[in-house]
């Protein structure tokens, strides 16, 4: 039997179930809104007490909490076999229902995401550390994937007629591949781990979905949703667990696809996986990594703008963001002005209990991560510009700001509340994003200035993915800011972008002879 079935199937009634500890439902956010962009941050407060009021969550099902890598009641291969059993199987039926049907699963998945903001808040808060106004954002981004991705279907994925002679029909269809495997990180357990997830599926792909070891709970409160909205359970099977139910999933030859969103040496390892077997079939790798994201600050820029964007930037979510800025990158002539304020803005930040809204940088995810992080930053200490007091108890990472002599110094993504700061000379604005880019990573940029010449050069040089001008570099919008990097940042194609689905899919073409 599979061993599987049986948690799987209570996390997703789990999922589909309001519990009735927590006291909703409440209007918190006003008017219906359909597109994050713009909407401010009013009903915190409100928000806040409903999130305060989960001490711990009830409806974290047992059965998934504290289920990481190194737990073999859903780590073996066994448990895999079956999950793409039953989804491979599923995949003739959902692959030919319309594309119609499956784009309106998404609009009522975006709806039920909505009706159940604050359980999903709640729980990001929780399980992932989130504060509260990153959990709303996470909610927020994951019913914008749901709504966009329904909608580019609709358009996007119709029969094309392509020219020929006379005579002749040529027709181009979209199809669905065949089962999915999705791997999210925990630093989006929603809002990726389903803008992958439903990807894969409007396109007509059944997906065994893994999410990280460190937020199943979300993962599986999504999936119940889902199935809740008209997936049919088998189309959309949840398989939680760590790197090694992550290794057999991908090591299956039935799994037609991989979307994975993580760190560059996982992608590595993935992709490797993917290929050993010489009898198995291509297939695509869609992968989203980290990155080394610099921002150049010139001396014509506005400070108490860099500033505001800096802090944003590096210590916003505790810098457990891939956009996150690592390094700064001041013109000499204003590096000292520019960090006396950078450094006054750091001790106005509240960091603690994430479920407070008055925080705004909460602990990092876990034990490793912690230790990994301090290990570092206090190897650098005689380097550093400043550092913040943060509460003792708990996983806090003071945010961090450290010199370096040069970019070299700099030689890996860390991913947490520290920054780096370098300066460079007037004129050497070319080999700074030269330096830059041959970190081989190209995922975020910022720029700062006034010189239109200078966002021109950067936006000519820079091999990143995303470039932010006199702004923050975080918080990508879906639909408006298509989100993904280049090199060691990830493979493409965007998403939240126009061309992501057509990945998902088969391409075929028939030509007839009229
Ligand atoms: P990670 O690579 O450790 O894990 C990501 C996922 O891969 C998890 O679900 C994990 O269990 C799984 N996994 C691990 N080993 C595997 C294997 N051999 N085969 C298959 N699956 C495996 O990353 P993380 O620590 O969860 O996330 C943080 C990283 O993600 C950072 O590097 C960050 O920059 C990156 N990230 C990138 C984006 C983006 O859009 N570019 C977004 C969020 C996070
Ligand atoms: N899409 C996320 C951001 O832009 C990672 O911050």
């Amino acid at each position: 039997e599979d061993l599987l079935a049986d948690p799987v199937e209570k996390i997703a009634k789990v999922g589909g179930t309001r519990h009735p500890s927590i006291p909703l439902p409440i209007d918190l956010f006003g008017p219906e809104r359909r597109n994050s962009a713009g909407i401010d941050l009013q009903d915190r407060e409100i928000l806040a007490d409903v999130v305060r009021g989960v001490s711990k969550p009830p409806f974290v099902p047992s059965e998934v909490e504290g289920r990481g890598a190194s737990d073999e009641r859903v780590s073996t291969a066994l448990d895999t076999n079956g999950a793409i059993g039953r989804a491979h199987a599923a995949f003739p039926a959902w692959s030919a229902t319309p594309v119609e049907e499956r784009a309106a699963c998404l609009d009522r998945l975006a709806d039920l995401l909505e009706d159940q903001r604050a359980e999903l808040m709640a729980i990001a808060v929780h399980e992932a550390k989130k504060t509260v106004s990153d959990a709303l954002g996470e909610v927020r981004e994951a019913v914008d994937f749901c709504r966009y991705y329904a909608a580019r279907a609709r358009e996007g994925l119709q029969p094309i007629e392509l020219p020929g002679p006379t005579g002749e029909r040529n027709v181009m269809r979209m199809e669905g591949k065949g089962v999915w495997a999705t791997i999210a990180p925990w630093n989006f357990p929603l809002a990726i781990f389903l803008g992958q997830t439903v990807a894969a599926l409007v396109t007509g792909n059944t997906v065994v979905a893994k999410p990280a070891p460190q937020t199943p709970a979300i993962a599986g409160w999504a999936v119940g949703l889902a199935h809740e909205a008209g997936i049919p359970e088998d189309a959309l099977i949840l398989l939680p667990g760590g790197p090694e139910v992550g290794a057999a999933i991908v090591g299956d030859p039935r799994i037609m696809g991989v979307a994975f969103t993580g760190s560059t040496a996982t992608a590595r390892r993935i992709a490797r996986s993917l290929l050993e077997d010489e009898s198995r079939p291509l297939v695509p790798l869609i992968a989203e990594t980290g990155g080394i994201n610099a921002m150049i600050v010139d001396s014509t820029a506005l400070p108490e703008q860099v500033v505001q964007d800096v802090v944003t930037s590096a210590f916003r979510s505790a810098g457990q963001r891939c956009s996150a800025l690592r390094v700064l990158l001041l013109q000499e002539e204003i590096a000292e002005s520019t960090l006396e304020m950078l450094s006054g803005a750091m001790e106005a930040l509240v960091v603690g209990d994430p479920a407070d809204p008055r925080t705004d940088v909460g602990p990092v995810i876990d034990e490793t991560a912690h230790a990994r992080l301090m290990t570092y930053r206090e190897s650098r200490k005689a380097h550093w510009i400043k550092s913040l007091d943060v509460p003792m108890e708990g996983l806090f990472v003071p945010p961090t700001a450290i010199r370096l002599g040069d970019l070299s110094e700099l030689t890996q993504e860390w991913f947490g509340p520290i920054l780096h700061v370098c300066t460079w000379k007037a004129g050497e604005l070319e080999a700074t994003i030269a330096a830059i880019n041959a970190k081989g990573y190209g995922l975020t940029m910022g720029l700062h200035s006034r010189i239109a010449r200078n966002a021109d050069t950067v936006e000519a040089l820079a091999r990143a993915g995303n470039l932010y001008v006199n702004r923050s570099m975080i918080g990508a919008i879906v639909g408006s800011q298509p989100f993904g990097g280049e090199g060691l940042s990830g493979t493409g194609p965007k998403a939240g972008g126009p061309h992501y689905l057509y990945r998902f899919c088969a391409e075929r073409v028939t030509s007839t002879d009229t």
